[in-house]
């Protein structure tokens, strides 16, 4: 019998597939349908200090290999979603709740607000790339990356896990800042930015004109990126960008991942898939006579 179960720092998840920040992770209620469709665990919609509407539409535009969106991280503040999740005590499941700010202090306040709801771990979102001050800027800069995952460590014994942006010359230098203050875990990778033109009207698509580029289209890139802080991190690597098959979340392992993060694939297909992607990887496991993942973890870097 093959065990899929993986341990994050100490968040434990029966299986290495989590629901990526952004898609359908706004509702308690859709929580357990999730869970129930094979899902290891959430990532929640990123959520700040202050209730926020986003951009007006269109936010969501597809693209050949995935989609463009500029959402503007629209989310109901801390306040109103900690008291939700507080109401949602019967969530038996791992629930990462995805944050974001600006200054160590307010990402104090917003991780405060949760310390005493079912939220197991927080996932840091420093990789936005269609925000000001919250997103890319920040998560570009080591010193900034440092003091903003400092501020979370300071105030919370939960894992933490840092969402880095591929974006960067040297993603690595941006990681090593998280580890170094403290991260527990760095999910790789955020959307990149990109641009569609109306051709009929000669403007862009999106209302915010740039958004992220996500899906299978990106997933090159995020392999690439998970290849690299492999080799230089000593802390569990999340990989996330176009997982779609359990082929995509074999190659992630073999990169180095511990687990693998699905969004653009859910939402552009079903729920059904989490349960696709997990007896895939357990028939592949038992196929090459592994008891569990550990077996594939990494080995892409052999030579
Ligand atoms: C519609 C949409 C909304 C998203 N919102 C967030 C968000 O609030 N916070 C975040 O960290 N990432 C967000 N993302 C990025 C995803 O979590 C993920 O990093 C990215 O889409 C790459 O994975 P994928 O190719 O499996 O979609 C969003 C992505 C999409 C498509």
């Amino acid at each position: 019998m093959v065990d899929i179960s993986v341990a994050i720092s100490s968040l434990k998840l029966e299986n290495p597939t989590l629901l990526a920040s952004g898609i359908l992770g706004i509702s308690p209620k859709t929580f357990m349908r999730i869970k129930k469709s094979g899902a290891g665990g959430i990532v929640t919609k990123s959520i700040g200090l202050e209730p926020n509407d986003g951009y007006s539409a269109p936010t969501l535009v597809e693209v050949e290999g995935g989609y463009l969106n500029a959402m503007g991280l629209p989310n109901p503040g801390c306040e109103a979603f900690s008291e939700e999740l507080r109401e949602a005590d019967w969530l038996d499941m791992p629930i990462i709740v995805s944050v974001f700010g600006s200054s160590p202090e307010e990402l104090a306040k917003i991780v405060d607000s949760f310390e005493d709801t079912p939220c197991q771990a927080y996932e840091l979102n420093l990789s936005c790339p269609h925000v000001s001050n919250v997103g890319v800027e920040v998560g570009s800069d080591p010193r900034s990356v440092y003091e903003l995952t400092s501020a979370i460590k300071q105030k919370s014994k939960k894992p933490l896990f840092v969402k880095v942006t591929p974006m960067v010359p040297d993603v690595i230098e941006i990681a090593k800042a998280a580890e170094e203050a403290g991260a527990d875990g760095i999910t790789a990778v955020n959307t990149m930015k990109g641009m569609v033109i109306d051709l009929k009207i000669g403007r862009p698509i999106l209302h915010n004109r740039v958004g992220g580029l996500s899906g299978p289209a990106l997933k090159p890139v995020a392999i690439r990126c998970v290849y690299e802080l492999y080799k230089s991190l000593n802390i569990p690597i999340i990989g996330c960008g176009g997982v779609t098959t359990w082929e995509d979340a074999i190659e992630f392992f073999m990169v180095g991942a511990t687990a693998v993060q699905v969004g653009t694939a859910i939402a552009s297909r079903d729920l059904i898939l989490f349960q696709e992607i997990v007896d895939g990887i357990i028939k592949y496991l038992e196929e090459k006579g592994h008891d569990d993942l550990k077996g594939i973890i990494g080995i892409a870097h052999k030579r």
